[in-house]
């Protein structure tokens, strides 16, 4: 394909010399937050596009990607909103608009492949045509904003507090950490989440560096997509490269790698393995090589040159410490990588690996570094529901984070952000943040109204801010706010009740009215959801009241059922279920029912 010049301008900056209707080609990714609406940053682009300010496009091609998550009830709004204008103002859509549920990088990848499909024949300017850079703006780079994930502030650690009584290695573990947001300017209000950038475990990079036959000190070009700026501001950068222990550290997810490696596992097998195989041989001949090391034998083979394409040296550099099963012989592997291939088991084999897994489960294979890296995803930031208040503490924030840690393949793995916050960090310790703001999840704007919040286990985290904003708020105008009602879950009142002191402190002082629901402390499960239906009298009293629902927490089972037990709730006095969902969604629409769930 011949060069092209794409320019990335973020939805927020798009009024920075940009006039969409001179561009070539526009594709346009974007999410949708809450209610179907843009995220906030989009939200100025999105009414410009669709108002009659919005240029003509009859010159323009384009496609959208649509982000989303099915749980909510507008599933890609954001997304098929775009698409739909960019159509009406006479854009030519040159691929189908893919809608992407959550992380399903299959759908991301096959949308990516159609439209590099579709630009060799379009009749695009090439870069030489055009001139070279174009000079109508580079907005991003141009003018960067302070504190945005490509520019972070590095916060220092104040406290790291353990937040649970952990009585068996399966318990799970919540902390609560506090940062302090220094002369930063940083602003959050409660809803808001806190973005931090994590980075790798040190030693799942060096595992991975030696699995690699690399060495951790070479000097690689950070990748395209990678946020460069904050990699400047952390000293990583050494002139326009970093090295690849902190490329892998900072810039890329060590787990699920793109299937593209598959392919380039397959191509650099050694040659005879590649050749047509049937019944596990290589013409007629039976391939036996496999590795004679014992687990955990080779760790040093790291400095075993990658150059070497002999089978026996392929072997020899393998790693296999972490491997439960032995790995196949050569012919096998080659076997097994063109099935993954073909088939479409590639993507549930990937999802459940790391990048290292599948480098051992392929070790003949000796790709260069650099075919391995581009196969590689992105380390994205995670965002933490804020559980502070800025009346509380101005230059403070506090995050109640869970410590991720399973099994998966016989092999521990834990969380990337959980566990360098919970086990690798210290007080005093610097970590890149941002805020992010939350719109859709907000309080009443007027403190009379009452609330309801459903938060079991970290769920809690936005309330306890909520909590805080309206205590402090209150005491300082000298007004009382609306009943303040709160269902929290979690395992056992002495393991995991999470701020539970203060959470009975605020229910001892009349602040807040507290249902727990402590699942394993009886022979059957009691669920948030079982509280509130217990509370059905007391709900819908609020509800009629103008009472805001909250929820907060698991999509995958709690959401729903929690939701269930609304809807059972207004249909008992309804009188039908049709009823009932047009309550709900009346509450939605006036943003009294509001939902920030995870999976
Ligand atoms: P469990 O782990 O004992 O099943 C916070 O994680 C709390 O949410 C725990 O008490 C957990 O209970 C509970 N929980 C698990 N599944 C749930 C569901 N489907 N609905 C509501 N709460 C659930």
């Amino acid at each position: 394909m011949p060069p092209f010049w794409p320019k990335m301008v973020d939805m927020a900056d798009h009024s920075e010399g940009l006039d969409l209707s001179k561009e070539q080609a526009v594709l346009m990714m974007c999410s949708t937050q809450g209610e179907g609406v843009p995220p906030a940053e989009a939200r100025d682009f999105c009414e410009w596009f669709a108002s009659d300010a919005a240029p003509r496009l009859e010159a323009v091609k384009f496609s959208v990607l649509a982000l989303g998550d099915k749980s909510y009830t507008y599933f890609c709004a954001t997304g098929k909103q775009l698409d739909g204008r960019a159509g009406e103002l006479g854009g030519q859509r040159i691929a189908d608009r893919v809608d992407v549920n959550r992380e399903d990088w299959k759908a991301v990848d096959a949308w990516i492949a159609a439209v590099v499909a579709a630009l060799p024949s379009l009749g695009l300017k090439t870069v030489a045509e055009t001139g070279g850079v174009p000079t109508t703006a580079e907005p991003v780079a141009a003018k960067p904003k302070r504190w945005n994930k490509a520019r972070p502030f590095y916060a220092r650690v104040v406290a790291l507090e353990g937040l649970c009584h952990i009585r068996k290695a399966s318990d799970k573990d919540t902390i609560r950490v506090e940062l302090d947001l220094g002369e930063s300017g940083l602003q959050y209000i409660p809803g808001d989440a806190l973005g931090i950038l994590p980075y790798n475990c040190p030693q799942a990079v060096d595992d991975l560096v030696a699995q690699m036959g690399a060495e951790g000190g070479s000097l690689v070009a950070p990748p395209s997509w990678h946020y460069e700026e904050s990699l400047e501001l952390s000293g990583a950068r050494q002139g326009d490269k970093l090295t690849l222990r902190d490329a892998l550290c900072r810039c890329y997810d060590l787990r699920c790698p793109k299937p593209d490696l598959l392919r380039v596992l397959l191509d650099h097998l050694p040659p005879s393995a590649r050749q047509p195989i049937k019944n596990g041989k290589t013409n007629g001949k039976l391939h036996i090589i496999t590795s004679a090391k014992t687990p955990g034998a080779a760790s040093n083979a790291s400095v075993h040159s990658r150059s070497s394409s002999s089978v026996e040296a392929a072997e020899a550099n393998g790693h296999r410490q972490r491997h439960t099963v032995p790995p196949l012989p050569v012919a096998k592997q080659a076997a097994k990588l063109q099935q993954l291939i073909s088939s479409e088991s590639a993507e549930a084999y990937l999802e459940e690996r790391h990048v290292i897994d599948v480098l051992q489960d392929f070790a003949a294979s000796m790709p260069p570094l650099d075919k391995v890296l581009a196969c590689l995803r992105p380390l994205l930031p995670r965002l933490y529901s804020i559980s502070s208040s800025m009346l509380e503490g101005p230059r403070q924030v506090q995050v109640t984070v869970a410590v991720v840690r399973y099994v998966s393949l016989g092999v521990e793995r834990v969380g990337v952000t959980s566990t360098q916050l919970a086990e690798r960090l210290q007080v005093g310790d610097l970590v890149p943040v941002y805020m992010h703001k939350n719109p859709d999840f907000r309080l009443p704007s007027d403190p009379a109204t009452p609330i309801i919040m459903v938060g079991p286990g970290t769920g809690l985290a936005p309330f306890r801010s909520f909590m805080q904003e309206r205590i402090i708020a209150s005491q300082a105008s000298g007004t009382s706010y609306g009943e303040s009602v709160l269902f929290f879950g979690c395992r056992r009142r002495d393991q995991d009740f999470l701020y539970g002191e203060q959470l009975e402190c605020w229910a001892a002082q009349g602040k807040l009215t507290l249902f727990t629901a402590f699942s394993r402390e009886q022979g059957h499960k009691v669920y948030v959801q079982d509280q509130i239906r217990q509370q059905r009298g007391l709900v819908w009293r609020l509800l009629e009241e103008g009472a805001h629902f909250y929820v907060c927490g698991d999509a995958a089972h709690m959401a729903g059922s929690v939701e269930t037990a609304l809807l059972d709730i207004i249909a008992e006095r309804k009188g039908s279920a049709a009823a009932a969902n047009a309550y709900l969604d009346a509450l939605r629409a006036q943003q009294r029912y509001q939902r920030d769930v995870w999976y």
